[in-house]
């Protein structure tokens, strides 16, 4: 800056207009209210508190959602871990998609009834499952979407025009309680009116339809039996702390990004305002905050279908008041494979659209072009984003820049982070929480639901 002031004409600026030359003044901080997330290295090493609610009040942000984007082993998964933790100890409930098992400590902390899909576990989740109060209409398209990002994970491309239209008609059809396995046996043999709906005849649909249909099938079979194809052996206690779904069972198989579609679908239930409601008509403390998180989300981003899929999951959060944050590792993540690259890219820019928070930690040099395109950083910030050590990151918030270093207590450290002395005490299957919100939020019969 003293360079500057000696060769340029002194020109008075607010810091306010400097900041497009030199973003990284000291400025001011974002107000300190709500739980703290470390130091503000812009701010004179002040405290950086956040809490998307308090900004949103604010004017700060108008959605609350949060994208988080870093390397392998930068401190992702701790910062959400320690923003979910503090944001339960304000009372805010928190629902945890958790592909590498990572959040049993959570858990336990605050009592999540915690729920494992696969390796002999129990538990079983219908990814048709209505919401509560959900309409016909709005239940079918759900349905329709969940099983053409389920169809494309196993495809390993978006279903074609016929294949989605077929889906669209057999989920409009469906009963209530109906499972992936009615839609496989629809789609092997269409009956005549969803044959009508699509101006051929059901031998010709059937044949068209059938490698859909294989790919679904393949989720009732093999490793995955059951798991995803029986009426659901839980609920989502509308008054409880939360809950974390453990997917690691299946994380490192093909199978995960189908897993993640079915459980977050089913998970998206936390989002329905009925939650909501059922927390104000028991008297409860209502309208109360939610938090849901997707760790490692950049699996559900390369299919146009399944990004679709997050896209969507995003402004149902948006449009419910509740905070979606999603993990992801490279800027590329979001930028799609080249032979899909446009149609994902274009709901990328969406999901970052939804996400006023977005939290860059060490990015690789060869990501700089997409991260001024996709996030719009400058090149000080590019230079920045690119040589950030561990815990440190770049912080987004609506207008507002930080450079945050994120802070753990020791209690903290020692009982939510130190996966190592977690993961071996760990036994094979994941144990339920012994909570007392555990016993509420179980249905002990597979066969209770109706
Ligand atoms: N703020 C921090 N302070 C000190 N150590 C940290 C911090 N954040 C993360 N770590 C350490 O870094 C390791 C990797 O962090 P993690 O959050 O799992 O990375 P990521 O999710 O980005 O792969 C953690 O196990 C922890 O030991
Ligand atoms: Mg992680």
């Amino acid at each position: 800056m003293a360079v500057i002031a000696r060769l340029a004409p002194t020109v008075p600026v607010t810091t306010r207009h400097s900041c497009s030359l030199y973003p990284w003044q000291v400025g001011s901080s974002l107000p300190q209210d709500g739980p703290v997330i470390g130091l503000d290295l812009l701010a004179g090493r002040t405290v950086f508190h956040y809490d998307p609610w308090v900004l949103y009040a604010q004017r700060l942000l108008t959605s609350p959602n949060m994208v988080v984007l870093g390397q392998l082993g930068k401190g992702k998964s701790s910062l959400v871990k320690t923003h979910l933790h503090r944001q339960a100890l304000a009372g805010r409930q928190v629902f945890v998609l958790d592909p590498k098992g990572e959040y049993t400590p959570l858990a336990r902390l605050h009592s999540l009834p915690l729920l494992g899909l696969g390796r002999g576990s129990p538990d079983r989740l219908n990814p048709l499952e209505p919401l509560p109060d959900e309409t016909e209409q709005a239940l079918a398209r759900r349905r329709t979407d969940t099983l053409t990002a389920l169809a494309a994970t196993g495809l390993g491309r978006d279903p074609a025009p016929e294949e989605r239209a077929a889906l669209a008609s057999i989920a409009a059809r469906l009963h209530p309680h109906a499972l992936l396995g009615d839609v496989v046996r629809a789609l092997l043999e269409p009956v005549q009116a969803v044959a009508t709906d699509l101006h051929t005849t059901p031998a010709a649909l059937a044949a068209q339809v059938r490698p859909v249909a294989l790919e679904l099938r393949r989720l009732l079979h093999g490793d995955l039996a059951g798991m995803l194809d029986a009426p659901t052996t839980c609920r989502l206690d509308p008054d409880g702390p939360g809950l974390v779904l453990d997917l690691s069972a299946v994380f490192g198989s093909p199978a995960l990004p189908a897993v993640m579609v079915a459980a977050g679908a089913w998970l998206s239930r936390a989002l329905a305002p009925a939650a909501a409601t059922a927390t104000a008509t028991a008297g409860g403390s209502s309208g109360r905050r939610r938090v849901l998180l997707v760790d490692e989300a950049w699996v559900l981003l390369h299919l146009p279908a399944t990004t679709a899929w997050l896209q969507a999951l995003s402004k149902l959060a948006r449009a419910h008041g509740v905070q979606l944050v999603t993990v992801l590792h490279r800027a590329s993540d979001l930028a799609g494979q080249a032979d899909t690259g446009t149609a994902t890219q274009a709901r990328a820019r969406g999901l970052l659209a939804d996400a006023e928070t977005r939290v860059l930690y060490t990015q690789t040099a060869g990501e700089r072009p997409l991260l001024r395109d996709l996030l719009d950083l400058t090149d000080v910030e590019l230079d920045l984003v690119t040589q950030l050590p561990p815990h440190r990151a770049l912080w987004q918030v609506g207008q507002h820049r930080a450079v945050v270093e994120h802070l753990l207590s020791p209690r903290e450290a020692a009982q939510l982070i130190d996966t190592d002395q977690h993961m071996t005490a760990r036994p094979e299957h994941p144990v339920r929480t012994a909570g007392p919100s555990d016993r509420p939020g179980r249905i002990d019969s597979v066969g209770a639901t109706p």
